[in-house]
């Protein structure tokens, strides 16, 4: 079994410490969610950006009815203080185009703020133990959210959200001292028993329990994909040739008349490709004679050390994250060219694997050994249903709470509204 991942979880820290921890990290992420709304239209607060999507309203009126019914309702068992929004912010309230019916932006934030006003009070109060999971998840929930909030903004903006990003955000890394067996776009990982999960206290119920899986040699790409990379597959006219996809994919082409990706910009050719389904990723990599890796290899790239011959918490080592490891958080405002986070980079030389952009995996959303469900069931449960893939590692926009190297998330093949890229892997 490996051990704890962060700090947080390390048994020499104090409840006190846990407590202040828990405080300091409910505000930053408050914080980053209501800079989104800093300069929203009523049009972007309201409308959908996207038939499959809810108003980014709804979000944030959602963010607090969550926090609501789980801390308020659930855990101090109070009546639901707004009983007028249970219906509207419910997950399986309304369907999402009814959602556009909805409160104001001032309403919603008053809204916000009273609910965090009174989960502040009864953290005072409660003996923090067990319950700090809830309290974990929720920073999570509302991290994921706001997460959504920015590709629909993104949405309602494109074309000219384009991020105006500097050529080179940190110096580049030299290369790892791991070169026995790699090339320059790819490294060897051999092969062996890994840990996949996490069971630390911030852990979701998707990522347990830890549990030995066994994968053989593999390789895998140093970086995501690049703009400049995946141009020459839509030059090649990938998208005009079934050869590439999946029999889904190339309905799912045509239905839709999918010609790119939907972040799809040319100016900044070294930054990974943004905003691909899994269908299009899958197409790229069977036209580059690779494929897409598994989450256990992509697991096994993030944390296998080859020196040291053990796993670590993050992919270069157990230095707590931080903005030199990778562009997250929405700092940089868009993707950053590949490779330019030297503290980044994984003990086997991969680059970009936490933040950036997300990373198609060749997994199905499955139930990992010992799986139950937290806090319910429709969290996680209800999408082990072989219609989701998992992506790894988090984009430029993943706030840090979320970002691990144990974090699976998850969507249908055809989306292409998540910041998602991927990293191609060869099989020996
Ligand atoms: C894991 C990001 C796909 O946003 O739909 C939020 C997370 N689940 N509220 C989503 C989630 C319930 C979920 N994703
Ligand atoms: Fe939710």
């Amino acid at each position: 079994m490996i051990s704890s991942t962060t700090p947080l979880a390390a048994s020499n820290v104090s409840r006190t410490e846990q407590r202040q921890q828990l405080r300091a990290d409910l505000r930053a992420c408050r914080e980053s969610t209501l800079r989104l709304a800093q300069d929203l239209t009523a049009r972007e607060w309201r409308r959908q950006a996207h038939s499959d999507f809810s108003p980014i309203g709804w979000h944030f009126g959602h963010i607090a009815f969550t926090e609501s019914l789980w801390l308020l309702e659930r855990l101090q068992r109070s009546p639901c203080p707004y009983p007028q929004y249970q219906k509207l912010f419910a997950a399986d309230g309304l369907p999402k185009a009814e959602r556009e019916n909805l409160p104001d932006l001032p309403t919603i934030l008053a809204y916000m703020a009273d609910i965090r006003d009174r989960t502040l009070t009864f953290l005072d109060r409660v003996p923090l133990g067990h319950q700090l999971r809830l309290w974990r998840w929720l920073l999570q929930h509302e991290s994921q959210h706001a997460e959504t909030a920015t590709y629909l903004l993104t949405l309602h903006r494109w074309p000219h959200t384009q991020a105006q990003v500097p050529a080179e955000v940190f110096p580049s890394a030299p290369l790892p001292v791991w070169e026995e067996a790699s090339t320059d776009s790819m490294v060897f990982v051999p092969g062996g028993e890994l840990t996949m999960g996490n069971d630390t206290v911030e852990s979701l119920d998707n990522e347990r329990s830890p549990h030995a899986v066994e994968v053989e040699d593999f390789w895998i790409d140093r970086t995501p994909v690049t703009v400049e990379e995946y141009a020459k597959f839509i030059a090649a006219g990938g998208y005009h040739n079934s050869q590439w996809w999946q029999p889904e994919g190339w309905i799912w082409r045509h239905r839709f008349e999918i010609t790119q990706p939907l972040y799809w910009q040319t100016a900044q050719p070294q930054t990974p490709v943004c905003g691909v389904s899994w269908y299009e990723a899958d197409a790229y990599a069977c036209f580059v004679g690779k494929r897409l890796p598994t989450e256990a290899q992509w697991e096994r790239a993030a944390r296998w050390h080859p020196g040291q011959q053990r796993q670590q918490s993050w992919p270069w080592g157990e230095e707590t994250l931080s903005d030199r490891h990778g562009n997250f958080g929405g700092r940089h405002g868009g993707v950053t060219p590949v490779g330019q986070f030297a503290a980044g980079r994984s003990a086997i030389g991969c680059d970009d694997l936490l933040g950036n952009v997300w990373e198609w995996t060749s997994s199905w959303f499955d139930a990992y050994p010992e799986f139950e469900a937290f806090p319910y069931r429709e969290y996680s449960q209800a999408y082990f249903d072989r219609a989701h893939r998992v992506l790894r590692g988090g984009s430029w926009a993943t706030r840090p709470w979320v970002l691990r190297s144990t974090f699976r998330n998850w969507y249908h093949p055809n989306v292409q509204q998540v910041f998602a890229g991927f990293r191609c892997a060869v099989n020996t």
